[in-house]
């Protein structure tokens, strides 16, 4: 039986309580080059975000079609459909995700996958949404499977079908809901389910940005940090950003740091340089991490293949952290190959740690 109920008095017998949903992921300890951000930085990000599309460098495949997206709906009136954004961490899905919502003129409520436990959770955002207005899930992928089947309905009918009770005693109560748009955001497509994934109507990938583009961020935070920056050395930190622009936003912070202690403040060449230095980072942005992963695969498995487990174990570092963090721009750059068998060390990866390429060995 399908009983219609006002939405407040759902929200008063589910016993929400409302937790404290903004993004509560647990936070590693940081490496200077980690595309994920600390607590720290979410405030300096605040700063630095840009507002608007326009300000929003790269990613001109996104762009465009949101840009027209966006001023359709603006034109009918109605919300924009929801949006799925996909990318590795740092290249802009949080920045992207407040975008929208200010270009349709719309608050945000940002919350994460893992911290909705309980449907009574999501009932609890969902109800406070007005129309128009966008609800943030951010790691979607890792959303338990009970709360993703509670979101189909919110998503197709703006309406929550909330199961009460057990047994023969079991009702639905059907919640009408204001119309929203969801944004979902996830490092992992894979993990998304097939049902999730086809109720959102854009899904956008973000891919790695360019060293232009990567200098572009960096000229443009410098302005607003009011860092005297030269403008050859926007192109030195910018190769170093692991073509991310959160490590970009974080090595221009440190190097900032460093001309004021070191230095008179100003950012040159060579106080970049010596900068970068002193943080262990290389000239193709990667670190200590970075490189042993290279060495271990060219020194002690003969450049590879090698397993993901078994290089994790060998280096000591979480395999999850290594396949989402490390490898992606390991492999980016060309330095590794994914192969059937394992991780391949390619003659690039030789020439960086100045190591002879042993052409029998990488065929192994
Ligand atoms: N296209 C971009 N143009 C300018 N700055 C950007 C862009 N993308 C990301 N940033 C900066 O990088 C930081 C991290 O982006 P964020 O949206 O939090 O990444 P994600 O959510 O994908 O991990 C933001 O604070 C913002 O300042
Ligand atoms: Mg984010």
């Amino acid at each position: 039986m399908i009983i219609k109920l006002h939405k407040w008095l759902i929200f008063i017998l589910l016993e929400c309580t409302i937790p404290l949903l903004m993004a509560t992921i647990s936070e590693e300890e940081q490496r200077v080059i980690a595309p994920d951000s600390s607590e720290e930085e979410k405030v300096f990000d605040l700063t630095l975000r840009p507002k608007q599309l326009s300000e929003f460098v790269g990613q001109e495949q996104i762009k465009e079609p949101l840009s027209i997206s966006i001023e359709a709906a603006k034109k009918r009136e109605e919300p924009i459909e929801h949006v799925l954004l996909y990318g590795n961490p740092g290249l802009g899905k949080t920045t992207l995700a407040h975008i929208i919502a200010y270009e349709m003129g719309h608050g945000i409520k940002m919350t994460a996958g893992p911290a909705l436990e309980r449907v009574g959770d999501l009932a609890a955002i969902l109800s406070n949404l007005q129309k128009g207005d966008v609800l943030f899930i951010d790691e979607i992928h890792r959303m338990n499977k009970t709360i993703e089947e509670v979101l189909y309905s919110a998503m197709e009918e703006y309406a929550l079908d909330i199961i009460v009770g057990k047994g023969p005693a079991a009702r639905t109560l059907r919640m009408p809901l204001e119309q929203f748009t969801l944004i979902g955001a996830t490092t992992k497509m894979n993990l998304l389910s097939g049902p999730l994934r086809d109720r959102f109507g854009h899904i956008f990938h973000l891919n790695f940005y360019e060293p232009e583009e990567i200098s572009k961020i960096v000229a443009r935070n410098a302005k607003l940090l009011e860092v005297d920056i030269e403008p050859e050395a926007h192109h030195v930190i910018a190769k170093c950003s692991r073509r991310t622009p959160r490590v970009a936003n974080r090595l221009l912070r440190r190097i900032r740091d460093y001309a004021e202690v070191k230095h008179d403040g100003i950012i040159s060449i060579k106080v970049a340089e010596d900068a970068l230095c002193m943080l262990s980072i290389d000239k193709s942005g990667l670190d200590e991490v970075d490189r042993k992963i290279l060495h271990t695969i060219i020194n002690n498995f003969a450049g590879g293949p090698v397993g993901l487990n078994t290089l994790s174990a060998a280096i000591a570092e979480e395999m999850e952290t290594l396949e989402s963090i490390y490898e992606p721009y390991l492999m980016q750059i060309g330095m590794i190959e994914r192969t059937s068998r394992g991780r391949k060390a390619t003659r690039m990866a030789y020439e960086h740690l100045g190591q002879e390429f042993k052409e029998q060995e990488a065929l192994l």
